[in-house]
């Protein structure tokens, strides 16, 4: 994708963000498929995080309307759990659009401050650059704790470099995640 397409899905993404918030049945779409220790996480993704989700998991869900090669419960499993790297982060809305923006247009910088909060007693503010960068691999992690599937793990840390994992969950997160 260009930059500049890329800026404005996510530019796209916070004015989505700006308006949503979960409501009750999405509450009830999130315990259909979490169970309790996944559902402890995710209520402690902020409530922009939890919206963007279920829309991901809804997305899957209609991709997948009449296929018989992919396992429904995997892939919304995954839609709703991909982003749950982000909980350390306590990012605010407003705080997630200047990363974005710094991400997209002073790319070096965003590395750097990243890098700078690589220790977990680093400024708060340099450990929200380093949450931001690598929320996959953190989410991986705390998935793979909870003895989550090998896939749905694999998804989550590699989705932000969809070309390092070739099956058809990161296929349909991958397309998923960015259509909106
Ligand atoms: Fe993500
Ligand atoms: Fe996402």
């Amino acid at each position: 994708m260009q930059l500049i397409d890329r800026f404005f899905y996510r530019f796209r993404q916070f004015l989505f963000a700006m308006s949503a918030t979960m409501n009750e049945t999405d509450w009830h779409f999130v315990k259909r498929y979490l169970n309790i220790e996944e559902l402890a996480l995710f209520q402690k993704l902020p409530d922009f995080e939890q919206k963007h989700s279920v829309t991901v998991a809804h997305k899957i869900e209609e991709l997948i309307h009449g296929r018989h090669d992919v396992d429904e419960r995997k892939a919304i499993k995954l839609g709703l759990l991909h982003d749950i790297g982000k909980i350390d982060g306590h990012l605010l809305l407003f705080q997630k659009s200047f990363l974005t923006i710094i991400r997209f247009f002073l790319h070096p910088l965003y590395d750097l401050l990243a890098y700078l909060g690589e220790d977990k007693k680093a400024r708060r503010i340099f450990r929200k650059f380093y949450i931001h960068k690598h929320h996959g691999a953190i989410g991986a992690e705390l998935l793979e704790k909870l003895g989550e599937d090998r896939e749905i793990v694999i998804c989550t840390r590699l989705h932000d470099f969809p070309e390092k994992c070739d099956n058809i969950y990161m296929e349909l997160l991958g397309k998923a995640d960015s259509t909106y």
